[in-house]
């Protein structure tokens, strides 16, 4: 078949190359992952990813002893996030995996599990949220008579909660009734997406806060402890360059009085920084997937960006990336 197509297309030289990889990648893919990950046990990226929000997880619910669970995850992505709370919790593959990925501690989560009662993703990318939404359906068609709570994914704009349609609202406003019962634990869930938001953290903190009143879970940046004047220069010309806003990179100090600005207790927020299982491990798999992927004609060249970025990150330590809990009671 690959000669027909080559006799097809004769005049495009460039059919003679490697470029039929396309044609051998299985498709649908398997998952659609993108964070920066957690690398201490795989040299995977979905692996590492997923074990990035196991990790978020393992910091916000461990601790929780609330029995019915509650969730808004804001940048759910494509969705994987949505799949791992909705079904792959619940099931055996998601143990299995978890083992089988070496870290005895993961597990922890799983023995923990509580039903998530209520999921509510929110993206801004439209195609994200459809695709997510397809892919909790068509997860649930196949899960059928297990039993499954709400799950539902909406596209707007996280960082501007006072913009939400009114359907995303309805499905949160569920949520806010129930806040005061003690049985419920309510989280805000942000999986490295926080520190693009536009004008700040500080608005869904506050919406967090006061109308959820939601526990808060994250993977997110901060700034290092000690930076000099012209790292902070530059870290403001890489933020123009990726139209990040640079405000958002506050030192731990200064988001922790963000939190407690929005209504959060000082003595019920922690912060740890992960960067060493983050950082270097993105750098080395993004440097092996552009020297493995070029020769076939993948468009890497922003991920060699990405991957010159974040070794700047990880040999200076001017960027931070930290595990943020923030409890309500
Ligand atoms: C997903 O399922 C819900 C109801 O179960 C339905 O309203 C919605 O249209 C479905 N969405 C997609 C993208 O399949
Ligand atoms: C908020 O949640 C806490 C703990 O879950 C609860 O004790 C408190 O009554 C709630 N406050 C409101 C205003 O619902
Ligand atoms: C935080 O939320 C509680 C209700 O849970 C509210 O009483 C308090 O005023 C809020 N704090 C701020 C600063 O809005
Ligand atoms: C590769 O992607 C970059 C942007 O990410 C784009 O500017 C460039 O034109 C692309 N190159 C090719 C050969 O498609």
């Amino acid at each position: 078949m690959l000669e027909l197509v080559r006799r097809l297309f004769r005049r495009q030289k460039s059919l003679y190359g490697l470029d039929h990889a396309v044609l051998n990648v299985v498709l649908p893919l398997q998952s659609m992952w993108m964070n920066m990950g957690y690398w201490e046990h795989t040299s995977k990226f979905p692996e590492a990813c997923e074990s990035l929000l196991v990790e978020v997880l393992r910091a916000g619910l461990l601790k929780d002893k609330s029995q019915i669970l509650r969730i808004l995850d804001v940048g759910c992505g494509c969705g994987d996030s949505s799949l791992y709370l909705t079904q792959k919790i619940h099931t055996n593959s998601a143990y299995a995996s978890i083992r089988d990925s070496g870290s005895q501690a993961h597990a922890q989560v799983i023995t923990n599990q509580r039903p998530i009662d209520t999921y509510v993703g929110v993206t801004l990318v439209p195609e994200q949220a459809a695709l997510a939404q397809q892919r909790i359906n068509e997860s649930r068609k196949l899960d059928q008579g297990a039993e499954s709570g709400f799950a539902e994914v909406f596209c707007a704009d996280a960082a501007n909660p006072s913009s939400w349609p009114g359907e995303l609202k309805d499905s949160i406003s569920d949520m806010a009734d129930t806040s005061s019962d003690p049985k419920v634990g309510t989280w805000v869930l942000a999986l490295d997406t926080m520190y693009h938001y536009h004008p700040s953290r500080l608005p869904l903190f506050q919406y967090a806060n006061s109308t959820l009143n939601a526990s808060i879970m994250a993977f997110d940046l901060i700034l290092g402890p000690e930076t000099s004047w012209k790292q902070r220069f530059f870290l403001r010309f890489t933020c123009w360059l990726t139209s990040l806003p640079y405000g958002n990179f506050v030192s731990q100090e200064e988001y922790k009085n963000l939190l407690v600005r929005a209504g959060y207790e000082s003595s019920q927020i922690e912060i740890r920084d992960i960067s060493g299982h983050v950082f270097p491990g993105l750098v080395k798999f993004l440097h092996q997937r552009v020297r493995e992927g070029t020769p076939f004609g993948l468009n890497v060249s922003k991920f060699r960006a990405a991957e010159w970025l974040f070794g700047w990150w990880a040999n200076t330590g001017v960027i931070r990336g930290v595990i943020v809990t923030a409890r309500k009671s």
